[in-house]
């Protein structure tokens, strides 16, 4: 990287002032974070190395044996309900040859045999049978065991950190609780609708669906007419999340496509929140139906989207709930194409040579706070080291 640059990230300290003062005089991130190969790598060394990420919800693992395997940057890992009613999330690679022990999602009944030579583990991930492996000297297969990652589970999200020494993710989002709290996301079950490999730099995703701003002309016709960008509140917030709410121009309580959660305070009736837990979950939530986001990041220039809608629990038996998800997306599914279309633009945009640091509206204070956050992130390595 260019020495004339002052930090790891290749931003010039003006660059990263512009970002770090206050909304009204600041500017956006530049374009070479979206694209630069670099900037990804520190990425998933300072970012996907240290924070908390979502693997999956508690209600795709119902029972002992159930698991979730997920890429997560480049780290193969594997949610799972042990045979004492534990979750875990441990490494999904295997201990011999590094074969990929699982994929997508299962039941794996009372065992983890790898498909390449059959060494067996057990739910916990202890190394339970090796074939073949009686002639090898000083193999002793009580020492051999998949890799634990310490995780948390937030109102049913199963999160994982590869940082033991991470701030728990509950305190990192504990002002956030009184609000979030009440939606009980736990008490439900989730049904993934669709997904889609997007090919930009996931920050483009994540921060359009982080403001309500450009609502006027890309949803002219959709989300605009019943929840106006202008009605817009953005929460201050300090710590790995944000929020804007949208409600109707006479602030009524909602319709939802589902009975509401029951015991939400009349404030929540009447509002849509929108909110992230960086680095990428996202969710759309009004009183009944949760829309959640999740991200498959695969390098600078691509990620999965995967679209996933929270339903009571209980769902799964209902016969109507096909109808529910199905009436769901005719809604949701043609404001994401309206969103995709524009990220396309911006995917190609940041790839000019000749763009500059874009000033910010009021309307886009999340854009704001997840720029600081991710600088925080980033250049944390860069100051520890200048304070050396
Ligand atoms: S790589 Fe798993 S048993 Fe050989
Ligand atoms: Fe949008």
């Amino acid at each position: 990287m260019a020495s004339s640059y002052s930090n790891s990230i290749g931003l010039s300290d003006a660059q990263v002032a512009a970002v770090r003062a206050p909304l009204a005089n600041a500017a956006l991130l530049p374009a070479s974070v979206y694209n630069d190969p670099e900037v990804f790598k520190l990425e998933r060394e300072r970012i996907f190395g240290r924070t908390w990420m979502p693997v999956c919800h508690i209600s795709q693992l119902r029972e002992s044996g159930d698991y979730v395997q997920r890429d997560l940057v480049g780290e193969s890992v594997l949610a799972i309900r042990d045979r004492s009613g534990d979750i875990r999330v441990m490494s999904n690679v295997c201990r011999h040859r590094n074969m990929a022990l699982t994929t997508g999602s299962g039941q794996c009944k009372g065992r983890i045999m790898c498909p390449y030579h059959g060494w067996t583990y057990g739910l916990d991930g202890r190394l339970l049978a090796a074939p073949f492996m009686d002639q090898t000297a000083d193999f002793n297969r009580s020492e051999i065991s998949l890799p634990q990652f310490r995780h948390e589970i937030w109102h049913g999200f199963v999160f994982v950190n590869f940082d033991d020494n991470a701030i728990p993710l509950s305190e990192e989002l504990a002002e956030f609780e009184p609000w979030i709290g009440p939606y009980r996301f736990e008490d439900m079950e989730i049904f993934e609708m669709r997904r889609a490999t997007m090919p930009w730099n996931w920050k483009i995703s994540l921060e359009n669906f982080s403001e309500a701003y450009h609502q006027p002309w890309v949803h002219t016709h959709t989300a605009e007419q019943g929840f106006p960008a202008a009605l817009a509140e953005y929460w201050d917030t300090n710590s790995n999340y944000s929020i804007f709410t949208l409600r109707r121009e006479d602030s009524g309580v909602l319709e939802t496509f589902t009975p509401a959660v029951e015991g939400l305070s009349d404030k929540h009736m009447r509002h849509v929140s929108v909110f992230n837990v960086y680095p990428y979950l996202h969710a759309l939530v009004d009183p009944g139906t949760p829309l959640v986001l999740d991200f498959n990041i695969k390098n600078e220039n691509e990620h999965e989207l995967v679209w996933s809608v929270l339903m009571p629990k209980g769902s799964r038996e209902n016969p109507e709930i096909a109808d529910h998800v199905k009436a769901f997306e005719g809604f949701i599914v043609p404001v994401l194409h309206e969103d995709i279309d524009i990220c396309t633009g911006v995917g190609r945009g940041v790839n000019s040579r000749f763009t500059a640091q874009g000033r910010l509206s009021h309307m886009e204070k999340s854009l704001h706070q997840f720029h600081n956050w991710w600088l925080d992130k980033m250049l944390a390595d860069d100051l520890a080291i200048a304070a050396e």
